[in-house]
């Protein structure tokens, strides 16, 4: 963990004004590039799907479009479990879920298939970023529709400032890094 820590300290960069002014986008591709640091942080992300003997606790795991994906498919094998996408409206092919979520500007749909998790499953969210909670407060409930438990969310950076895991209530937020 403390390796992770100190790869995403050295190889996230802030872009400033991108993609709006105003805004400080965390630029996460240079910590993808290094291989050492993205195996850390990969490896202490999927800490949270374990218990404190090392038994995997989680069933699946469920990762956010676009950034999200990058980290939650390799958390999942390192778990040895099932990988989810939830994707933005539209793209998903089969019967699915949909849950309108906030943006800074209106409101955008969030989906995940409904036989991409089962009744009963236990599940580990995995994004990049906790800014406001939108995202991960719409894939809770998309998981709840499904009928699964969602255990955990793991992250590298949690915005503290925008008090976004107020909206995933009662789930515990893993973040490796809160600015
Ligand atoms: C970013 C980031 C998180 C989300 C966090 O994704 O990757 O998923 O915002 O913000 P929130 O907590 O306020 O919901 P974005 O929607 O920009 O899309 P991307 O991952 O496809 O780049
Ligand atoms: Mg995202």
């Amino acid at each position: 963990r403390e390796r992770a820590v100190e790869a995403l300290t050295r190889l996230v960069r802030d872009i400033e004004d991108f993609p709006e002014p105003g805004i400080v986008f965390k630029d996460i591709t240079p910590l993808l590039a290094d291989p050492a640091g993205f195996g850390a942080v990969v490896e202490a992300m999927a800490a949270a799907g374990r218990d404190e003997n090392g038994a995997v606790v989680v069933d699946k795991v469920v990762g956010m479009e676009a950034r999200g994906f990058i980290l939650a498919a390799p958390v999942a094998l390192a778990l040895g479990v099932g990988f989810a996408p939830v994707r933005k409206a539209g793209k998903l092919p089969h019967d699915t879920h949909q849950v309108d979520y906030a943006l800074e500007y209106g409101e955008a749909v969030l989906e995940l298939h409904r036989d991409a998790v089962a009744p009963g499953e236990r599940v580990l969210l995995v994004d990049d970023v906790l800014a406001t909670g939108g995202t991960a407060g719409a894939t809770c409930d998309l998981v709840r529709r499904c009928g699964a438990d969602p255990v955990g969310f793991a992250v590298l950076m949690e915005l503290g400032f925008l008090d976004g895991r107020a909206a995933l209530g009662e789930v515990p937020v893993h973040a490796l890094q809160r600015i």
